[in-house]
């Protein structure tokens, strides 16, 4: 059990809380674990009504630990799927079918950076708070891999192909004030407000029908075919986390050099 994510209970609200601020709260194995955990926790336990996600510093967080990514592309496993591991789904699988499966209110809080998973997984929050410092990026293609999370289909849904596309293969990033204009958050606020507003939402979602809410999420998304999309996505991102154009972009990263793809067919 790692205490790089945080969860805790309390008036009806989880609230998961990255807590690696060192390493800008990027993503481990375990971390994903603690945050699938909470999700599948709160799905079956009547007492918890809303799920908050949070973080301890600014950065809402880097995204996958790319060291993680790094390793597998070293050890040649291409299973980012479940269907490929029989052992079991990979915690990251876990936790982005937890997102997708989800029936009771996802909240977030944005302070700062959301990169990669950062951003994908606010698509599956209902309430995002962000402060206009916020700043999103999916630079996947930029690593050599695809979007994630079902966010190819998603982000573009939300915020149009032109954008999405800019974001995803040119990594342009997204700032708070205009997240909410194109529709992928909710409000945005002063950093130093960002949180309160949060937790007061989250509270506020609490006291409502959890029935009717939990129809209304199930119209207004289709799980069925993010959890499908999630598939396929995986099965790409498994075979591109084995290619040298990967393993360029990560050493490139820790060498903290741009990366050089004309090295590389
Ligand atoms: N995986 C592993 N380590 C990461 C990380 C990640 N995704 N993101 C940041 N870190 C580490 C850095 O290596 C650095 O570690 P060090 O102090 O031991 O050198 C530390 O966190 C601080 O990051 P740094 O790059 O110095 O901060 P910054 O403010 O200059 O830049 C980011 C922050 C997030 C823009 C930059 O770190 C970055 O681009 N990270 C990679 C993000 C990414 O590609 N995620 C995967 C998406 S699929």
């Amino acid at each position: 059990m790692t205490d790089q994510v945080l969860c805790s209970v309390e008036g009806g609200v989880m609230t998961l809380t990255f807590n690696r601020p060192d390493k800008k709260n990027a993503i481990t194995d375990a971390m994903y674990g603690v945050l699938a955990d909470g999700l599948e926790r709160a799905e079956a336990d009547a007492a918890i009504r809303c799920v908050l996600f949070n973080s301890s510093s600014e950065a809402f967080t880097a995204g996958n630990d790319l060291m993680d990514f790094a390793a597998q592309n070293a050890s040649g496993d291409t299973s980012r799927d479940a269907g490929e591991r029989p052992a079991g789904e990979r915690n990251v699988t876990r936790f982005l079918k937890g997102l997708a499966r989800a029936e009771k209110p996802l909240v977030a809080a944005v302070r700062g950076l959301g990169v990669g998973v950062g951003t994908t997984m606010l698509l599956h929050c209902d309430l995002v708070f962000v402060a206009p410092e916020a700043k999103l990026t999916t630079p996947f293609v930029g690593l050599a891999l695809v979007p994630e999370a079902a966010s190819s289909w998603l982000l573009p849904q939300r915020i149009g192909h032109a954008r999405a596309y800019a974001m995803f293969a040119l990594g342009e990033a997204l700032g708070g004030e205009e997240a909410v204009r194109l529709g992928l958050a909710y409000r945005c606020l002063p950093a130093g407000e960002v949180e309160g507003a949060a937790k007061a939402a989250a509270v506020a979602l609490t006291k409502r029908p959890i029935g009717a809410l939990k129809v209304t999420k199930r119209l207004m998304r289709d799980a069925a075919k993010m959890a499908e999309l999630m598939d396929l996505e995986g099965r790409y991102f498994g075979e591109r986390l084995q290619t040298a154009e990967a393993a360029e972009a990560f050493a490139a990263f820790f060498e903290k050099r741009p990366a050089d793809f004309s090295r590389v067919a």
